[in-house]
């Protein structure tokens, strides 16, 4: 069967097709029915199911005679350590885990967090929350302690496993004074954290709270798998939206094992035991779906990457990477392709290794642009696939089913609507646009397995943010066209997210952040281009009448000050000071236009601007930045 074969059975009986897809599944009770619409537009799957995540990703395998087969290759150039882990040893090291949070009290339906670097026990954890049923919720190690605090307050967990540190070029990132500040600074206090000591940096324990992670496991039972209904959540993972306060994505059991384990063969084209790596990391969706859980599910070799594109120690690292650990697909962001071609723009360094072994490189996370596609395809001699997806999916809306069948890539797009997927752009109004016309893209529900039935503690902002705008409809955020061959083009956001280096940042949060600098009167965030990151951050702050702080300071001290709420991976550095900001007459400010002169892109004057001489003190004060040239 072709790729339209395969949509059209999804289309004519999408319950059956998802039954079909459950039999990889092994249940503990498998399920007789596949959607349950009791509360639509609510929409929930296998409901009536009973099944364990860790033991599909870990335990069958041992049973089917992969115990001997690596599960997890850890590869860290940063730190300079290389080790392998097969599902046999996976399987005692997680059991053995589970059992120390069983033993500490950590119960089916109990939240844990998660808050480690690029190493194997992060997967672990994960592991070990799933085999308990316990719910985790994952923090990227490049948050703030902030941010680690308001996740803190939402989930309320019971326990919080963390590493000692993070190792990135040039220094170590201590993560121990960030938990004990997140810790302090949230009102829902842990009963508990187990640390995982790195070498490279030994954390202090706080003596009654703190457990060292191989300690904790001296003298307990392992853990057993513990069946949870279909629906139970198997994690959590915050997410950008418009306003400072995140949102908590959650992850049904059973969907997410049928759907993720499909993607695997028809999507990524590989087969139980091949090595399958995605270089992105555990704190984000890809790092979840495609570093931990699909591969694992479907008896895949993963392999946990820390280090970076480039200067881990060079451009040739995720060449190395690939053969030497005969990478079948890979799976990264553009942005680390554009790193990698600025260093290294002729491709000279792949040349030093043989990737014979690879046969597709796939990308997501942000816009590819077409010359890094090209450059990527001409260096590497491989299909390169355009996938497009978001946390709230948790895997590929629409992408280039190279498993079932390899399309035709046009190059700016990420390709089709995977099965399960039906994709519209609808007008204002909510009404179909016709083929090639640019408008909001929204996928009919209900949504597939796998994707986000509802947000943690918030099931109203889960209705207001993506299933009010286009009744009967869910609203991706996304913007685009679909062309006559069906083919869809990402074009922007239609909110206030952006996407630095693959990283999902709301302005928003960004914007509630300058406006608490004492001296700042008014201000507004926007996300510029940029050539490597795609998009960085961009602030523009009014200060109050009669301050008399030097602006260097002011800006100096806002940077800080992002830098420290939300962390470096925002990469706040650009600031503007600005004597007023453009507004319409009723006051909105012009972000979209704002973002137009920073991009000396052609613009309409907006009918509703209520002074167009604003833009000219824009333009001037972008100008000595580099920007409206
Ligand atoms: N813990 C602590 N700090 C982190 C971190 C982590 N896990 N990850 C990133 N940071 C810090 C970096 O050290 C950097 O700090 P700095 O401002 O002091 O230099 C800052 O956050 C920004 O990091 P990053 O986005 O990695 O940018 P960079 O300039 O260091 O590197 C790239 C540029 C392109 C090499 C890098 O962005 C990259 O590898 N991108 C791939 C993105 C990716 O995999 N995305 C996942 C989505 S699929
Ligand atoms: P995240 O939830 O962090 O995965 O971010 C999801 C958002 O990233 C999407 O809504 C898009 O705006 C953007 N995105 C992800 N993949 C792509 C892609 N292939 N092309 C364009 N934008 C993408």
């Amino acid at each position: 069967m072709g790729y339209k074969d395969v949509y059209q059975t999804w289309q004519n009986d999408p319950e059956g097709f998802w039954m079909d897809q459950a039999q990889a599944i092994d249940w503990v009770t498998p399920p007789k029915k596949a959607l349950d619409d009791s509360k639509a537009p609510l929409y929930r799957w296998f409901t009536d199911a009973e099944v364990n995540t860790c033991y599909n990703a870990v335990d069958r395998h041992v049973e089917n005679g992969r115990g001997d087969q690596t599960a997890i290759i850890y590869d860290s150039p940063i730190t300079d350590t290389k080790s392998k882990i097969t599902y046999a040893e996976l399987q005692t090291r997680v059991a053995s885990l589970a059992g120390a949070l069983r033993a500490k009290g950590v119960a089916k339906g109990d939240r844990v967090i998660i808050y480690m670097p690029m190493v194997p026990e992060a997967l672990e954890a994960m592991l070990a929350c799933a085999r308990l049923g316990a719910i985790h919720s994952v923090v990227f190690g490049g948050f703030a302690a902030s941010e680690l605090a308001v996740r803190i307050d939402d989930a309320t967990p019971k326990a919080i496993i963390a590493g000692s540190c993070g190792v990135e070029p040039g220094r170590i990132v201590k993560y121990k004074p960030l938990l004990d500040g997140a810790i302090e600074q949230a009102k829902h206090k842990p009963e508990f954290c187990i640390i995982f000591q790195r070498e490279q940096e030994t954390a202090d324990l706080i003596a009654g709270r703190d457990f060292d992670w191989h300690a904790v496991q001296k003298d307990v039972a392992p853990a057993e798998c513990v069946p949870v209904k279909g629906d139970h959540p198997a994690y959590i993972l915050y997410t950008s939206g418009t306003t400072g306060a995140p949102k908590g994505v959650v992850r049904p059991t059973a969907g997410h094992l049928v759907a993720l384990n499909w993607t695997m063969k028809n999507i990524y084209n590989v087969d139980p035991g091949d090595v399958f790596w995605a270089a992105s990391d555990v704190g984000w969706v890809v790092g979840h779906s495609y570093i931990c859980y699909a591969p694992l599910i479907h008896g895949n070799t993963t392999v946990v990457f820390e280090g970076k594109p480039i200067g881990t120690p060079d451009a040739g690292t995720f060449w190395r990477v690939i053969e030497e650990h005969n990478v079948r697909s890979f799976f990264t962001a553009p942005t680390a392709f554009r790193a990698i071609k600025r260093e290294d723009p002729k491709g000279e360094m792949i040349k030093n290794y043989d990737i014979s072994c690879l046969r597709a490189l796939y990308l997501a996370g942000e816009r590819a642009d077409p010359d890094t596609i090209e450059w990527a395809q001409k260096i590497m001699g491989v299909p390169v696939y355009d996938h497009w997806w978001q946390t709230e999916t948790g895997y590929t809306i629409a992408g280039n089913p190279a498993g079932i069948e390899a399309l035709p890539v046009k190059i700016g797009s990420p390709t089709v609507a995977m099965p399960g997927y039906d994709v519209q752009i609808l007008d204002e109004g909510g009404n179909p646009m016709p083929a090639g016309e640019l408008g909001a893209i929204a996928v009919k529900l209900p949504l597939p397995p796998g994707t986000l039935p509802t947000l943690w503690n918030a099931e109203d902002r889960f209705v207001k943010s993506y299933l009010t705008t286009f009744p009967g409809y869910y609203e991706t955020g996304d913007a685009g066209i679909i062309d006559e061959d069906g083919y869809l083009y990402i074009m922007a956001r239609t909110d206030d997210v952006i996407n630095v280096a693959g990283h999902r940042l709301s302005t928003g949060a960004m914007e509630e952040i300058l406006a608490s600098h004492p001296e700042v009167g008014e201000c507004a965030v926007i996300g510029v281009a940029d050539e490597l990151k795609g998009q960085l951050p961009m602030g523009f702050v009014c200060l109050n009448n009669g301050c008399t702080i030097p602006e260097d300071q002011i800006k100096a001290e806002i940077i800080k000050l992002v830098r420290d709420k939300i962390g470096p991976v925002a990469a706040f550095k650009l600031v503007a000071v600005v004597d007023r900001l453009p507004k319409t007459r009723s006051g909105k400010i012009l972000r979209a236009t704002m973002v137009k002169i920073a991009g000396s892109e052609d613009f309409k004057m907006p009918a509703t601007i209520d002074d167009p001489a604003i833009l000219d003190e824009i333009r001037a004060a972008l100008k000595p930045m580099g920007y409206a040239k």
